[in-house]
């Protein structure tokens, strides 16, 4: 290549060729035929490569990643929180790249301050958080959570009267793994973590916090309610972490990096009720208003809590009156994705919002339904949210079995193009996971899955029998 054509390399591209296979590329994200191809995995190795035109470069991501990929506009991708995201978020992540914003100081990009200045109000608006409010978006929920743990931390080490003690945080055992992570980040140690367990059905017993605070030594100085487990979507209850937050002198964090969309309407809305007396939320755009990767909020009912992040760099001149974006903020430069939020909002609309939502949880339970009325499936918990946790059950197996059963289940639909499921723990046992957030997904949907995942079930089920599995397993009686 010579020096002129890498100057070309930057400039909008003329070719109908170019755009012909980028059209090709979106049709097949946006029209799926399968969630996912267990194919043979393409070589990706760049050793030495030479640089390729565009349409080669175009046409080795149509064949070599598009059919490897998960689609999660497909009606059975149903594994994760991973909705398809909006078309206006697609088209707004590459007007970011486009425009290429650095959203740390204002001389770098004043449109950025803004942008997350209107999303973040509407963020708290949504969770309650009026005057003095405010926030900061990050890369998602485990940036949110870590940045909630460190300001904890930071007012505790001031404020907190029995700081000379070891400090700990006191999540339920459905908590996200970064708390531990951020725990061990701030220095704290893992162990600081004290992980109030919950019932088989992931939900927290009665008076279990109060039960297993009295049981420890030390200051706790954080309570961290999630909204929306990562495993049955379980809305935990904020009155009580909130309660004990002030008996305490501690810091109470929501995390509904995930849940934050029971916000959005009058059906779910009672369950955040408690939030707006929340020091700080975790909420993920990415999980649930269905923006694309990655945009994360963490909300702040003080936003002068966030003055601990503030330094200023000498190279960043700046007059008291432009506001900026990224000086009290962790990380440095980052994406304009104030500006994807902003485009989906107004796209969708608070309204919007709400009917999306009540369509979700709609199919949600149009599946529990499903599975309540299937003998071989058994509901593990009630949904609360967008999530279903449930197994195969077989009455012949004992459980460890059955654990090794449903296991073999996600996997084989995996392998075999869907519907796609998670397969998650709930009280030490092995459950099947379905998470609803695509609006698209039908009834007509949801009972072709089920049938697949019985079918799959009696498959396998009479494979370890074949194997005379079922007689070692066999319960006595
Ligand atoms: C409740 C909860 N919090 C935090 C996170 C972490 O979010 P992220 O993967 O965006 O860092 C998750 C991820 O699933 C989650 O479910």
């Amino acid at each position: 290549m010579s020096i002129e054509t890498i100057r070309d390399l930057f400039d909008i591209p003329s070719d109908k060729e170019s755009y012909g296979i980028l059209s090709q590329i979106l049709h097949e994200t946006f029209q799926p035929n399968n969630p996912f191809s267990s194919a043979r995995e393409p070589d990706f190795a760049l050793n030495g490569s030479d640089g390729a035109p565009l349409t080669t470069v175009l046409a080795e991501v149509r064949d070599k990643v598009v059919p490897h990929a998960i689609h999660t506009r497909h009606p059975g991708a149903l594994a994760h929180m991973v909705p398809p995201p909006l078309t206006v978020s697609v088209i707004a992540d590459l007007l970011i790249g486009a425009l290429n914003q650095c959203a740390f100081i204002w001389e770098e990009a004043p449109v950025a301050a803004r942008l997350e200045a209107a999303v973040i109000r509407w963020m708290c608006e949504r969770v309650g958080f009026g005057a003095g409010s405010g926030g900061i978006l990050t890369s998602g929920g485990t940036m949110s959570n870590t940045l909630a743990v460190f300001l904890a931390l930071q007012t505790a080490k001031r404020t907190h009267p029995q700081a000379d003690r070891p400090l700990y945080i006191v999540a339920t055992d459905q908590a996200h793994l970064s708390v531990e992570k951020a725990a061990a980040l701030v220095g704290l140690g893992t162990e600081s973590v004290l992980r109030v367990q919950t019932g088989v059905d992931g939900r927290l017993h009665p008076g279990g916090l109060c039960r297993a605070i009295g049981e420890t030594r030390g200051a706790p100085f954080m309570f961290i309610c999630t909204a929306g487990t990562t495993n049955a979507g379980i809305i935990e209850p904020c009155d009580e972490f909130l309660a004990l937050a002030r008996e305490h002198h501690a810091w109470c964090h929501v995390d509904a990096a995930y849940g934050g969309f029971v916000t959005l309407t009058r059906a779910t809305a009672h369950h955040a009720r408690p939030w707006r007396f929340a020091d700080s939320i975790s909420w993920d755009p990415h999980k649930s208003l269905h923006a694309s990767y990655g945009v994360g909020t963490l909300l702040l009912r003080n936003e002068s809590a966030r003055n601990v992040l503030r330094y200023h760099a000498a190279y960043a001149l700046r007059n008291d009156a432009q506001e900026d974006a990224g000086e009290a903020h962790f990380e440095g430069s980052r994406r304009l994705e104030a500006l994807k939020l902003w485009m989906c909002i107004r796209n969708v609309g608070l309204h919007g919002y709400g009917l999306l939502v009540d369509q979700l949880l709609d199919l949600t339970m149009q599946l529990a339904d499903l599975i309540r009325a299937q003998e071989e499936l058994e509901l593990v918990a009630e949904p609360e949210t967008a999530i279903v946790c449930f197994r195969y059950v077989d009455h012949f197996f004992k459980p460890s079995s059955l654990d090794v059963l449903n296991n073999a289940i996600q996997q084989q639909l995996f392998r075999t193009g869907g519907p796609l499921l998670s397969a998650t723990q709930l009280a030490g046992r092995q459950v099947l996971r379905a998470v609803i957030l695509n609006p698209r997904t039908t009834h007509a949907d949801l009972v072709i899955a089920v049938k697949q995942i019985v079918a799959a079930g009696r498959w396998i089920g009479a494979s370890l029998e074949q194997k005379e599995c079922r007689q070692l397993t066999r319960t006595p009686g």
